[in-house]
């Protein structure tokens, strides 16, 4: 065990130590006790899984009542399902894909998803503001696509990677070099295709491109590249992500982008790769404050990177409410005022603050997963409701965008 003496100096000899010295101390203790907390917590056999939905769930999932649920279980040979104790059938997420496929052959409606033409669509979720609620919208999105069959990509690109903590991987343990966007869009020959980045989850249909901390290095390398003009084989920084995306292009109906809460050239090539973008507010004072610094910066920044080349057309732009309060009377003033002013852009639905949705977080899960017995039914219900409505009003948007070609 280091001592406190041992890190400040102690005695005639002692010196005033360095900050980088005291840090690395810090970030080493932290670490090693990181380790053996996860490992009391977590047992390191310890896989996330999904659990299983009721009929009624799966009846809402598909849009068919939950007698019809009932009956194919129970008449269909091609559905299968597991009988609970208590008689109650229950349905993986594997078994309800396998209805979709199942009830697609005769209506193709059941199955959704991009059609021949369609492009696939690519979401930045972004705001340089901490906790106005990025994450938490962009893995409820992701999950709530998947849930209704979509094909669908999470990209974590914060270095704080609490979207890839969320989908079972932890950054500090899980996420070896090179094993996030990094790995694809670094500028020397370490670089590798970004097929093999991508890793399954255990949540069907939901892939994921983890991040960690390396992903900060593309803030330094990419100064050192633009003013390498020698190099021709280095590309432009803001086609970076995009490329990389285009790879998978084939594999996902939609790609969610969690953007990290700064402005730098990782979020400037994820908005050049971006075909939607939702920018998410905390409606505080505060927040809209920063948030107006935000879209000035935003907007010179892409500005400069539209006259080098790059492309920014997209199909739609929303901001969401998020962690909103219903009896705040000075919220209802802050998102009356971004409604006066921007419109339609706002999302009509707001994100409710809910501690279903925090306690949920607690144990690294979001709403859908928790599951409604294991919380305050009312509270639950109100945020799973809450939480549909964005999202169904963001699966219009996009769906409209396909529906268009
Ligand atoms: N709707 C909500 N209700 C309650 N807590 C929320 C809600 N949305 C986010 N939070 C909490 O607020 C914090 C910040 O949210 P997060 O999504 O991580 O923001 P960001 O990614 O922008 O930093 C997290 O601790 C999260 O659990
Ligand atoms: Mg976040």
């Amino acid at each position: 065990m280091v001592t406190k003496g041992a890190i400040a100096g102690e005695g005639p000899k002692s010196r005033t130590a360095s900050i980088d010295e005291t840090i690395g101390h810090d970030a080493s203790i932290l670490s090693a006790q990181l380790q053996v907390l996860f490992e009391r917590l977590f047992s390191p056999h310890a896989k996330k899984s999904l659990r299983r939905f009721t009929s009624s769930e799966v009846a809402k999932l598909l849009g068919v009542t939950d007698s019809y649920v009932r009956h194919l279980a129970t008449q269909e040979d091609a559905v299968t399902s597991e009988k609970t104790a208590n008689g109650r059938r229950t349905f993986s997420l594997e078994e309800i894909n396998g209805i979709r496929q199942h009830l697609g052959r005769t209506k193709p409606a059941y199955l959704p998803g991009r059609r021949e033409g369609d492009h696939l669509q690519v979401i930045a979720v972004t705001n340089f503001k901490g906790g106005s609620g990025k994450t938490t919208s962009a893995i409820h999105m992701a999950q709530y696509l998947a849930l209704r069959g979509y094909r669908v990509l999470a990209l974590d690109l914060d270095p704080q990677a609490s979207m890839s903590a969320m989908l079972g991987f932890q950054p500090e343990f899980d996420v070896g070099d090179n094993q996030t966007l990094y790995g694809a869009i670094r500028y020397d020959d370490e670089a590798r295709d970004v097929r093999e980045i991508v890793r399954k989850t255990y949540f069907p249909g939901l892939d994921l491109i983890p991040g960690n901390l390396e992903l900060h290095e593309f803030e330094h390398d990419t100064p050192r590249a633009l003013a390498d003009s020698e190099r021709t084989d280095n590309g432009l920084f803001f086609m970076r992500v995009g490329n990389a995306i285009a790879q998978l292009e084939a594999d996902y109906d939609v790609v969610v982008i969690d953007c990290p809460p700064t402005l730098g050239f990782l979020t400037l090539s994820a908005l050049c790769a971006a075909t939607s973008v939702l920018i998410t507010v905390h409606p505080q004072m505060l927040d809209i404050a920063s948030m107006n610094q935000f879209l000035a910066m935003t907007s010179d920044l892409l500005s400069v990177v539209k006259e080098a080349g790059g492309n920014l057309d997209y199909d739609w732009m929303r901001y969401l409410v998020t962690r909103h309060e219903a009896n705040d009377g000075p919220q209802a003033q802050i998102v009356a005022f971004l409604r006066s002013l921007f419109g339609e852009r706002v999302l009509t639905s707001m994100m409710v603050k809910s501690t279903a949705v925090s306690d949920a977080g607690l144990s690294k899960q979001t709403i859908y997963e928790a599951g409604r017995e294991t919380m305050h039914r009312q509270t639950y219900d109100r945020a799973v409701e809450s939480m549909d409505a964005v999202n169904s009003e963001l699966e219009q948007l996009i769906r409209s965008v396909w529906s268009k070609a």
